[in-house]
């Protein structure tokens, strides 16, 4: 048993995620401790990045407050967590919540799956875009592109607009779709204007116990959103990727056959200089990284 395990052993560990474990921490409270695995293509490497995890907890801290006047979220702020302290860094106390069985992504560039999909058929997640676009193009308003939540070793799956109504019904549907709309919108201003575009990102929500929905999960950080930066003065984008693009595209380049591998010093290091630039452009703080 390592060291974290160790001091977590008075909590029931009841699901772990890839990246994030969940313990019970009480009736109605969830504690999630954000460790430094790395996760991509759906697969979980053994090999850590350090400072991850804390860097990951803080930067939807952040989000989470920036956000509650949009829609509340899972966060318990008002008391402090009891375990130890290399681990309070990157846990967070939040409500237990009934997870709507959705990803909700919304997108304001095209890259990624859509661009290909669009590419290829001139369709994203089944519905037909009329417009000409380019990679990377801003696209003329926010696009909200669902897939399903997989389970570990399966991949998440587009889906349309119709599907998602089908599965958590019409109503929580447009609820879901108009928050985070909303909250991407706000986010992406509130980025640009200190050098960072939220390409896209992906929101979890749930149902807390007095059936409001609330944004759970982690939220704007660089693992569930693509990071590009952005020279204000120049008006001008990079499409360099900080945040979790780099590591993909670089197990593109190894032809990385989906075994464990040990990470490249430099690549580690990599990673987390990206992410860090990231944290610190959007915080505007580095204090503790
Ligand atoms: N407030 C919450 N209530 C219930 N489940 C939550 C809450 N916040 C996050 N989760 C769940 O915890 C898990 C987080 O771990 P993560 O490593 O991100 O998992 P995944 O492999 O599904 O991406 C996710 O399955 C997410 O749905
Ligand atoms: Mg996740």
């Amino acid at each position: 048993m390592n060291a974290l395990d160790e001091s977590l052993s008075k909590y029931n560990l009841i699901h772990k995620g890839k990246v994030r474990n969940i313990y019970d921490y009480a009736s109605d409270r969830l504690l999630i401790v954000t460790t430094d695995r790395i996760s991509a293509f759906d697969f979980v490497f053994e090999d850590e990045i350090p400072g991850k995890g804390e860097l990951l907890t803080k930067m939807s801290e952040f989000w989470f407050r920036k956000t509650r006047h949009i829609l509340d979220n899972h966060i318990i702020e008002d008391s402090s967590i009891n375990v130890a302290s290399d681990i309070v860094d990157r846990s967070m106390l939040v409500k237990k919540t009934e997870v709507i069985p959705i990803e909700a992504i919304v997108r304001g560039h095209l890259s990624g799956s859509a661009w290909k999909s669009y590419k290829d058929s001139k369709e994203i997640n089944g519905k037909l875009i009329n417009k000409e676009y380019q990679q990377y193009d801003m696209l003329n308003q926010p696009i909200f592109t669902p897939s399903t939540k997989a389970r570990i070793g399966s991949k998440d799956e587009n889906i349309s607009i119709e599907k998602m109504y089908d599965i958590i019904g019409k109503n929580l549907a447009d609820r879901v779709i108009s928050k985070s709309l909303l909250l991407y919108e706000y986010a992406y201003d509130y980025a640009k204007k200190r050098g960072i575009i939220i390409a896209d990102t992906k929101f979890e929500f749930g149902i807390d116990s007095e059936d409001n929905l609330i944004l759970i999960d982690e939220v704007f950080t660089p693992d569930c959103s693509r990071f590009w930066l952005y020279d204000i003065d120049k008006n001008h984008i990079d499409h360099n990727s900080f945040d979790k693009q780099f590591f993909r595209d670089y197990l593109l380049s190894i032809n990385w056959d989906s075994q464990q591998i040990v990470l490249p010093a430099n690549i580690k290091n990599e990673i987390m200089e990206r992410y860090k630039l990231a944290y610190k452009l959007i915080t505007d703080n580095v204090d503790g990284l």
